[in-house]
Formats: structure tokens, C-alpha cells, sequence
């Protein structure tokens, strides 16, 4: 009988013990208060797929294979991750793009609006050659990202400008990757140091954009490390974005999403990357290639990857610890997010405060090409100005698609003008006015995933021979503005684009003729996300200023240059050639579809195929050997004032290149200048010069100097060497260039590398 009991008494306290630890065992690991070992050890098979996916995505217009949960949070929103829960693991928002924050402006049944500053495109930030200020304006984008509950930005984005067609280089920094790389540094430095993150894009060689989703890149191994992988190393080693993109595009037969290369062996075992990838929305093919290559996220996310991933697993055809580690991936930015802790987010950045960021960084980064008889710049009593162009009162503030903003207003030419204490002719612009609203009105109204699109543009207003007369007759000058857009989904066309069209030729040219006759000058205002062709037209102006696409404050910035309350200091992070066969890579850009009969995927692209043919011979690295080519050239700049660069100095000295110089302001009028560095093997036939770094000076008062003492890696003097497979640094004499432009060497001298060495990959 007490055997008995104690049996029964035993068996009660092991069901006691049992139910206790089961208890126990019910409460959850808590992500961020337990280990990250025991979140994923409780997640779920179904969890774990669900957090490497995203929620999907609401387009408009278009039934897409998962309705997102996007518009919960944050409207507008390219897309969130999965909450979990149980977990305490909350759902991030990731939201476009690299001249700000695109989100939606306005939402239903809610008065309050939601608009982020317009910034600057990054090419003309890649043009202020300033990382202190394009860090400035990433601490804004960030400060945005963070008020308006987004964790992730969507940039910044830099690719190479391998070509001029190219439809989304106003996204991307410039034709050279030490420039990209060093930007993007300080942009991910900048968004980053607001608590949020940033995902550098798209990883790699998507340098154009037909088929870019079908396309595969066969680029030769060299050209692939030193021209377009290398910003990003310079941006991961440096910057550690949280995130990073990967590309639509095949490298070299594996789509980069799929490519455990790119993804797993460079980017993480060569340059030390710790943060998650995901894909471009709906890139690649295969998710569980994709998994195993290292593509921790999946966007915007869609069920048959679900399906995919899961199947696979159960399977045994994907390793669990290859999803458990994606999934740690993804955790551990989580766990970093202002979401996960709790950030409580105004929707109301300071956009007043960052319209002036914004201002000031688009009058640093314009570029002044041609400035004949110092007709620049214009003191606000000159008499009144005839400002002709379209685009003089419609400004392109950024490019379209995910690069586009959604900003509050933008500052026309004329506002821009008026602010500065300019007077304008009012009847011209009433004509300009009346021209474009008819225009427009005869359009039909975009809808859905239409107002996404570049669209056609306005012909060119043509002027009867009155008005322009009566222009020369009642104003001091002349403004033209000749603009452009472009965006994702479409590269740019030769034809009245690259090329100007007709009506933009004849306006140039009568203008032009018609005010020099009278003795009054003629400035052109270039209000562009990319390089077109000026040869046929620059001599008609007296003045040429590159604005590029300059954000919001368009009007604003450019009247502060104009008027020289600002002294022009940008110089061309990309080269301006006479022609679109001067370019290499125009022998087969964009490409060949390789299968004419192949049915076109969910996105209609189709498999293509391209051969960077043009190897390293991208912008001056070719342009140097075949300088007849260029109208303005790589680092070209004017400014008000001039400067002199004195005492260069270079030694070598424990596995740097030392350098030491000086700049002096030699004008009338304070003004900042770039100094930039190229190197060149004297001792090796054909080599080119390279920019291995750069300066810019604070503003100098006339007759001030500045001293600057810079360093260069002699790892950066390496180049790719196939054999080997490392970075390999010839021993021989090295030539060092400090000067104003890639064509204009100020001070050289050479240091001399004693013994050839490898650098790792
Ligand atoms: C673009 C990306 C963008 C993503 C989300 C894609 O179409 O290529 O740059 O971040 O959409 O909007």
C-alpha cells in the first residue's frame, strides 16, 4: 500500500515537475532579451520563411501575388518585414529612395501631410566632391527616415555611369568608383547616424535599364573589381550599411541575387559585411538559391518563394542552418531598428530646416562649365532678365520612379529669381505659362503605375520672331534652361535627348543670335539627371551652368550661384564627350536579347544578354587615351575666383603614400576648389591615371591658403591581377598628379615602390 503511494506520489510530482518546466518553457524567447540563439531555436519552420520574405506590396493598377501589409504603417512605403509576435519581433518599414524619403503625402481620412524634402540627385552631390556636406544631407534624409517610422532607406544607390543613356544615373554618384565609393560613405554615415539604415544599391553592374531584370552582365573579372564593385567596398569597409541590395541583373550567368560569389565570398568573407542583403523588388528567380546565396531577405516578398523555401527545407534540399543563418541576419538589424526599440516618431521632420540643407547642397554641387567675359555672376540691379525654356518653369527636381520624391512645392527658375532681387519679363513667362498648362491639359491623366513612368516630355516651346525681339528689346540678358528627366523602368534615347530635339536647337540658336546682335548675353541653365550632348550648342552661350536635377529648392539654388551669392565650386564627377559613339561602351549598349521567343516574365523582360566590352575603359580612364572626345572632361569646374596649388610633397611611408599641398585663392573672391589626386605606373606602357583622392577647401578669402596633408593607401595603387587573384602593386615609379581636373595637372611628382607586393582581395 505505501509502495503503492509513494508510486502514486512520485508519478504526481513528475507530472507536477513536468507541467512547472513546461510552463516555464511556454513563455517565450523574447527577441532582444534572450539570445539570438534561442529567438530562432523557437521559431518555427513557417516564422522563419515568413520573416526572409517580405509582406508584399500593394501596386497601383496592378493585382500583385501578395497584398502587403505596407499601407499600415507607413503609406507609401516600399515594404516591411513579418512581425512575429510571439517573439517580440516587430515588423520593419524599408522605404525609397536616394534623393530622399518617398513615401505618400497625403492619406485617406487624415488632414495631416507626410511630405519629405526633395534633396539633390547624388550625381550633382558626387559634383561638390564635399563629403561633409553630402554627410550633412544624409543626416537630414536619415532624420526624415526616422521621424516618418521608416527603419531602412533605400539607398544610397551608385553604380557606375557606364554610358549616358543609362535611365537612372541621376540615382548614382559618378563614372568613377573611388568618387562613388567615398560619397556613399559619407551618405550611409550621414542616414546612419540617426538610429536608421540604409541599404547601398543595387549590387552590382545594373547599369542600365532595359531588361535589367533579364539581362545577364558578362563583365571580365578586372574591370568587375576595379570599376564597379570597388565603390562598394570602399562604402562596406568604411560605412557598414546596415543593409545592401542586390541587382536584377545576371552577372556573368547567376542573377546577383542568386550568386553566392557576390553575396557570400565578397561581400561578407572578403570585405567583412555584417549587415542583411535583400533583393530588388521581385529580383532573381530562385529562392532557395537565393537563401543559400546569402540573400537574407527576399522583397517585396510574394507566396511562391513562401512555398519554395518551406518545400525545400522539408526536403532536406535546403540546409535549416543556411535559413537559420539568413534569419539571424535579418535579427540582428532588427534588433538595431528605431521600430524594434520603440522609437516614438513624430511625422513631423523639420522641413524647413532641411529645405535649407537641401538648398545649400544643390548651390555646392552645380557645376559652372563656361563663363566667357566673366558675364557671371549677374549683380541683382543688371536690368531684367528674359528667362526662356520649358524647364524654366516646370524645374525637374529628381528623376522619376523609386528615386522620385514626393516633396511640397517645387521653386521655379523665375520664383528662384524674384527672391534674389532679380526682375524677369513677365510677358515671356505668361507665354511660357499659357503654352505649358494647354500642353498639359491635352494629356491624358496618369493612373496608376503611369505616374511612375518617365514621361515624354513638352516639345520645346517655339517663339515667333516677335516675342523674341521684344525680349532683346526689354531685358539685359537672356536665361534659357534646357532640362531632362528620366527614371527606372527605361533608359534614355539618342533623339532629343541625349541629343537635343529640333525645337531646342532652334531656340538656342535664334536666342542666341538674336541677343548677341544686341550686345547682351546669353547663359544656359542645364537642368539634367545626365550627360547630354553639347558640342553642336555651347558656343551659342556666354555662360553655361550645369544644375543637374537639383531637388526642390531648384529656382533658389540656382539664383544663389547666379548671383553669385554662392561661388560655383562643383566639378564633373562625370565626363561630357562630344558624342554618344565617343563612349566605348555605346558599341552594345544596352544589350541583345538572346532569346527572341522566350516569354516574357511577370515583369515582361525578357533574357538578354550584354558584354562590357568596354572593360575598364569607363568615362576618363578611357577619355584620357582619346581626349579629342571630350568637351568637358572628368574634375572640370570653373569658379568666380582662381586658385594656385603649391609645394606638393609625396613619400612613402609605412605602407601609405604621404602627400602634402598647398591651395591658395589667387581671385577677388572667396571661393572653395577641389584639389584631386591621380596616380599613374610611370613604369608600366599604357597606364592611365586613376583618382585615388580629393580634397576640398574651405572657403578661402582672397589671397588665403589652405594646407592640406593627405594619405593614400598603397593598396590603393594596386590593380586586380588575374593570375594571382589579388590586388597587385608593381613595383616601379608612380606618378602623382594634384590638379583641378583630370586634364588639368597642376603639381606632379613621383614616389617609388621599391618591391612589387599582393594585397588580399
Ligand atoms: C528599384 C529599387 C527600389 C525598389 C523599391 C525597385 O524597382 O529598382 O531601387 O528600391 O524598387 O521601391
Amino acid at each position: 500500500m505505501v509502495r503503492i503511494f509513494s508510486k502514486i506520489h512520485l508519478k504526481t510530482s513528475a507530472l507536477v515537475l513536468a507541467s512547472t518546466a513546461s510552463f516555464l518553457l511556454q513563455a517565450d524567447p523574447q527577441l532582444g532579451k534572450d539570445s539570438l540563439d534561442d529567438v530562432i531555436e523557437a521559431m518555427t519552420l513557417e516564422e522563419k520563411v515568413k520573416l526572409v520574405r517580405g509582406t508584399g506590396m500593394n501596386i497601383p493598377g496592378f493585382s500583385t501575388p501578395t497584398v502587403g501589409m505596407v499601407e499600415d504603417k507607413v503609406p507609401g512605403a516600399a515594404g516591411t518585414t513579418y512581425p512575429i509576435e510571439r517573439l517580440g519581433i516587430p515588423s520593419i518599414v524599408l522605404a525609397d529612395g536616394p534623393a530622399g524619403v518617398r513615401i505618400a503625402p497625403t492619406r485617406e481620412g487624415d488632414d495631416n501631410t507626410y511630405y519629405a524634402t526633395a534633396f539633390p540627385i547624388a550625381s550633382l552631390l558626387a559634383s561638390s566632391w564635399d563629403t561633409e556636406l553630402t554627410y550633412a544631407v544624409g543626416r537630414a534624409m536619415g532624420n526624415e527616415t526616422l521621424e516618418y517610422g521608416v527603419d531602412i532607406l533605400l539607398a544610397p544607390a551608385l553604380n557606375i555611369h557606364r554610358y549616358p543613356l543609362g535611365g537612372r544615373n541621376f540615382e548614382y554618384y559618378s563614372e568613377d568608383p573611388m568618387l562613388s565609393g567615398l560619397m556613399t560613405t559619407a551618405m550611409v554615415r550621414g542616414i546612419q547616424s540617426q538610429g536608421v539604415g540604409t541599404s547601398i544599391k543595387h549590387f552590382v553592374a545594373n547599369n542600365h535599364e532595359w531588361n535589367r531584370k533579364g539581362i545577364n552582365v558578362k563583365v571580365q573579372e578586372e574591370a568587375l573589381r576595379e570599376i564597379f564593385l570597388k565603390g562598394f567596398e570602399i562604402a562596406v569597409e568604411q560605412s557598414q550599411p546596415w543593409t545592401v541590395m542586390s541587382s536584377y541583373n545576371k552577372v556573368n550567368g547567376t542573377h546577383a541575387s542568386e550568386s553566392h560569389k557576390l553575396l557570400t565570398e565578397v561581400l561578407r568573407e572578403q570585405w567583412g559585411f555584417k549587415g542583411f542583403v535583400m533583393t530588388d523588388w521581385f529580383g532573381g528567380e530562385d529562392a532557395v538559391a537565393q537563401m543559400v546565396a546569402g540573400n537574407d531577405l527576399l522583397m517585396p516578398g510574394y507566396d511562391m518563394q513562401h512555398e519554395a523555401i518551406q518545400q525545400a527545407v522539408k526536403a532536406g534540399q535546403l540546409d535549416a542552418r543556411i535559413l537559420d543563418q539568413n534569419v539571424e541576419n535579418i535579427l540582428k538589424i532588427v534588433l538595431r531598428s528605431p521600430t524594434f526599440k520603440g522609437y516614438d516618431y513624430s511625422n513631423q521632420p523639420d522641413l524647413a530646416k532641411h529645405a535649407e540643407i537641401a538648398r545649400a547642397a544643390a548651390a555646392e554641387g552645380m557645376v559652372l562649365l563656361k563663363n566667357n567675359a566673366n558675364v557671371l555672376p549677374l549683380a541683382a540691379n543688371k536690368g531684367s532678365i528674359a528667362v526662356f525654356g520649358n524647364y524654366s518653369f516646370d524645374m525637374v527636381t529628381g528623376g522619376t520612379g523609386s528615386g522620385d520624391v514626393n516633396e511640397a512645392y517645387t521653386v521655379s527658375l523665375p520664383d528662384g529669381l524674384i527672391n534674389a532681387g532679380f526682375k524677369f519679363d513677365a510677358q515671356l513667362a505668361k507665354q511660357y505659362r499659357e503654352y505649358l498648362s494647354a500642353e498639359k491639359s491635352k494629356r491624358p491623366e496618369l493612373v496608376g503605375i503611369e505616374k511612375f513612368l518617365p514621361q515624354e516630355p513638352i516639345a520645346e516651346k517655339q517663339l515667333d520672331e516677335a516675342s523674341i525681339a521684344a525680349a532683346v528689346k526689354n531685358n539685359a540678358l537672356a536665361l534659357i534652361t534646357i532640362g531632362r528627366s528620366s527614371g527606372e523602368f527605361s533608359d534614355r534615347k539618342a533623339e532629343n535627348d541625349f541629343y537635343l530635339s529640333d525645337n531646342e536647337q532652334a531656340l538656342l540658336t535664334r536666342v542666341s543670335k538674336a541677343f548677341k546682335k544686341a550686345n547682351k548675353p546669353v547663359i544656359v541653365v542645364m537642368n539634367i539627371g545626365g550627360v547630354i550632348e553639347m558640342e553642336s550648342w555651347k558656343d551659342k552661350a556666354d555662360a553655361i551652368l550645369l544644375a543637374w536635377q537639383p531637388g526642390q529648392e531648384a529656382g533658389n539654388a540656382i539664383a544663389d550661384v547666379v548671383s553669385g551669392k554662392v561661388n560655383p565650386s562643383g566639378k564633373l564627377p562625370t565626363t561630357f564627350a562630344r558624342r554618344l559613339e565617343s563612349y566605348p561602351a555605346s558599341t552594345n549598349f544596352p544589350g541583345v536579347v538572346t532569346d527572341p521567343d522566350a516569354k516574357p516574365d511577370m515583369m515582361g523582360y525578357v533574357p538578354a544578354e550584354v558584354t562590357y566590352l568596354d572593360g575598364t575603359d569607363i568615362g576618363y580612364r578611357y577619355f584620357q587615351k582619346a581626349p579629342e572626345k571630350v568637351v568637358y572632361p572628368f574634375g572640370y569646374g570653373l569658379s568666380y575666383t582662381s586658385f594656385s596649388f603649391a609645394e606638393l610633397t609625396a613619400r612613402v611611408a609605412g605602407g601609405d603614400v604621404k602627400l602634402g599641398f598647398k591651395v591658395t585663392n589667387t581671385g577677388d573672391k572667396a571661393g572653395k576648389q577641389v584639389a584631386q589626386i591621380y596616380a599613374s605606373n610611370q613604369s608600366a606602357e599604357g597606364a592611365v591615371s586613376t583618382l585615388k583622392t580629393f580634397a576640398k577647401t574651405r572657403l578661402l578669402q582672397p589671397g588665403e591658403s589652405q594646407l592640406f596633408q593627405l594619405t593614400v593607401p598603397l593598396e590603393d595603387l594596386a590593380e586586380y591581377d588575374s593570375a594571382s587573384k589579388q590586388w597587385k602593386l608593381t613595383a616601379g615609379q608612380y606618378r602623382i598628379d594634384l590638379a583641378s581636373s583630370i586634364q588639368s595637372v597642376e603639381s606632379s611628382t613621383t614616389v617609388a615602390v621599391n618591391q612589387t607586393q599582393y594585397f588580399a582581395l
